[in-house]
């Protein structure tokens, strides 16, 4: 690791490949990660958790298959005030294989991971999240507590709250707490990464990357607590939860959830013009005038709000 590395922005990467097959015939023919969620496509969601982390040099994986249409969703990023670029997964070999994949453009930034099909919503994450990506060493992750543990990586904790192991999918879990997909790591993730072996199922694992942070001591958990919401839209039912769950708060509060374009204007990647040149082109929709509204009101600098 170079000395310099702490001080280095943290990079953030968007790992929206996968086969989806949980999903089909729905994913057969699009990718999971642009099956609408309401109304964005779900990669709105875990881009908006990347940026309100404060992250604007983004990397976008997915298949060689579905890239050009994330291309064509996304643009360079210019439209979000961040830049992104664009990688292929020729095959999904495992979450890690994202940092193998990223190696060159990384170099040794800190750098955050979101899954794509992910989704997190809680009071004060924006700072939760910058927090975490601003930690100048080890990695961050998040546990939350679920009634199906066995799906998940589940970490364990000693009496005196500290974590003891992570274990993928076990089939007797030690707790009821998963590791949600978002993690940041430092500078020393890639060679990490690279000493990493395929799992039995052939896949380079986050949960053994993040055992080797955990065994050096380096790894904080971060436990996210009732009021928070954790969604993974990878199946029929919590993609509909997903999409009724953004639908109630966005009708009863009149906030908007996942709106990459917020984020932005809030934490000030975009400035009013910005954002209102984006919402004129969406006012045909709720989104595009909900959005115009918020470039109209007064400026505030209310990243909670996002
Ligand atoms: P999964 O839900 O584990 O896999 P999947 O999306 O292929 O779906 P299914 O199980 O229905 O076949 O993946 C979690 C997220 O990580 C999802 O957003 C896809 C992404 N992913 C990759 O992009 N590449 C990979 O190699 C893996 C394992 C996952």
């Amino acid at each position: 690791m170079s000395e310099n590395t702490a001080t280095k922005p943290t990079k953030g990467i968007l790992l929206a490949g996968g086969s989806g097959t949980r999903l089909h015939p729905m994913t057969q023919a699009v990718s999971k990660q642009l099956l609408p969620v309401y109304d964005k496509p779900m990669i709105f969601y875990p881009l908006s958790t990347l940026m309100l982390a404060g992250i604007r040099d983004i990397m976008i994986i997915s298949t060689p298959a579905d890239l050009p249409l994330f291309r064509r969703l996304l643009g360079d990023g210019a439209d979000l005030g961040v830049t992104f670029t664009y990688r292929e997964q020729p095959s999904p070999d495992g979450i890690a294989q994202a940092f193998i994949i990223a190696d060159d453009w990384l170099d040794d930034s800190p750098c955050g991971l979101i899954l794509g099909d992910n989704l997190i919503f809680a009071d004060h994450l924006g700072k939760q999240l910058r927090t975490a990506a601003s930690r100048p060493t080890g990695a961050t992750v998040f546990a939350y507590e679920v009634s199906d543990p066995e799906r998940y990586g589940v970490v364990s904790f000693a009496a005196d709250g500290h974590a003891l192991d992570i274990v993928e999918k076990p089939t007797r879990p030690l707790s009821n707490w998963a590791v949600t997909g978002l993690y940041f790591y430092d500078g020393r993730v890639r060679e990490y990464a690279r000493s990493l072996k395929p799992s039995p199922r052939g896949e380079l694992e986050i949960t053994d990357l993040n055992r080797l942070y955990l065994q050096n001591g380096d790894l904080h958990v971060q436990r996210l607590g009732r009021g928070c919401a954790w969604l993974d839209a990878g199946m029929p039912d919590s993609l509909m939860q997903a999409g009724q769950f953004v639908q109630t708060i966005q009708s009863r509060q009149g906030l908007l959830v996942g709106s990459p374009h917020e984020v932005a204007f809030r934490r000030g990647f975009i400035d009013a013009a910005g954002l209102e040149s984006y919402a004129r082109r969406m006012i045909k929709t709720e989104l595009g005038r909900a959005l115009m509204g918020i470039a109209n009101a007064v400026p505030e600098n209310d990243a909670e709000a996002a």
